[in-house]
């Protein structure tokens, strides 16, 4: 995958006021007067303005989307903080910056650091990061647990990959194993993109095991932190998950296993 990025998603993040606010509250709470700021992936831009509203002498917001690019230059013009913001086209994956920054900012994340690229596009950021560089989205915690997982809609099965709303209770699923961390990842330093682990995870109860669900758990700067549990970007159920999603990819089996409380290894990798 090259890269993520649907306009409807950009503004169902605009939207998503949980998540927003924790993130432009982490940016105000790290940004000193003066800051230059990185913002990759900025879609809509509001990360990159809080930044600079926050003091930040020059905030350099890089996308790849052309789609959102048509309007970025126009967004931050109208909100007066085009002498500030610079627009910078391309894949943060391997792009350059200008010059060393103070703080990364970005938010290119979904649950258990899959689909979207900020592992390996923090990795490559980090070429241009101060000695002291701040970084708002600073670590990551993944989990899992084993789950029965209702996959049918309309009377049909769809072994599926899929998020748990947390406003629609059919999506729902029953835990079947305690929730086990798969990795804390510390995005100051960098990491290697590839997951290769066999987990022990203990079952609590029995039942039909039919899917693994991640959930998330991420940490600012400012040590406040963010669920992606109760958010509506929030769980990841997977059976039989597609190939192709990266960096992380998540491949369970696609039989059903039914469980007695015990414990159950799991392979991860991708
Ligand atoms: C989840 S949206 C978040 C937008 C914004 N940062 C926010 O918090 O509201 C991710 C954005 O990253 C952009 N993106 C995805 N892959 C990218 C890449 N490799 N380089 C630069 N931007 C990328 C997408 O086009 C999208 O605009």
């Amino acid at each position: 995958m090259e890269y993520w990025s649907i306009t409807e998603g950009v503004f169902n993040c605009l939207i998503d006021k949980k998540r927003t606010d924790a993130f432009s509250n982490a940016i105000k709470n790290t940004i000193k007067p003066g800051d230059v700021v990185v913002d990759m992936g900025t879609g809509s831009g509001i990360l990159a303005m809080v930044a600079a509203s926050a003091g930040a002498s020059k905030v350099y917001a890089v996308e790849i989307d052309k789609n959102n690019i048509v309007n970025l230059n126009k967004v931050f013009e109208k909100n007066n903080l085009s002498n500030i913001v610079k627009v910078i086209e391309g894949d943060a994956t391997k792009i350059s910056l200008p010059e060393k920054v103070d703080v990364i900012i970005g938010e290119m994340i979904a649950t258990g650091l899959i689909e979207e690229l900020h592992l390996p596009a923090m990795n490559n950021i980090l070429k241009y990061a101060k000695k002291d560089v701040r970084v708002v989205l600073n670590k990551i915690e993944n989990y899992i647990d084993l789950v029965n997982n209702n996959n049918k809609y309309y009377g049909y099965t769809f072994n599926v990959p899929r998020y748990e709303y947390a406003d629609d209770k059919s999506l729902v699923s029953v835990s079947l194993s305690e929730k086990s961390i798969v990795n804390a990842v510390d995005f100051s330093v960098v990491n290697d993109n590839k997951v290769d682990q066999l987990l022990k995870i203990k079952c609590t109860r029995d039942g039909v095991l039919n899917g693994i669900r991640l959930s998330s758990k991420t940490t600012f700067y400012d040590k406040s932190v963010f669920s992606y549990y109760y958010n509506p970007r929030n769980q990841y159920i997977g059976t039989n998950c597609a190939n192709g999603i990266k960096p992380q990819m998540f491949l369970a089996d696609d039989t059903i296993i039914t469980v007695n409380c015990r414990m159950i290894s799991v392979k991860l990798s991708g």
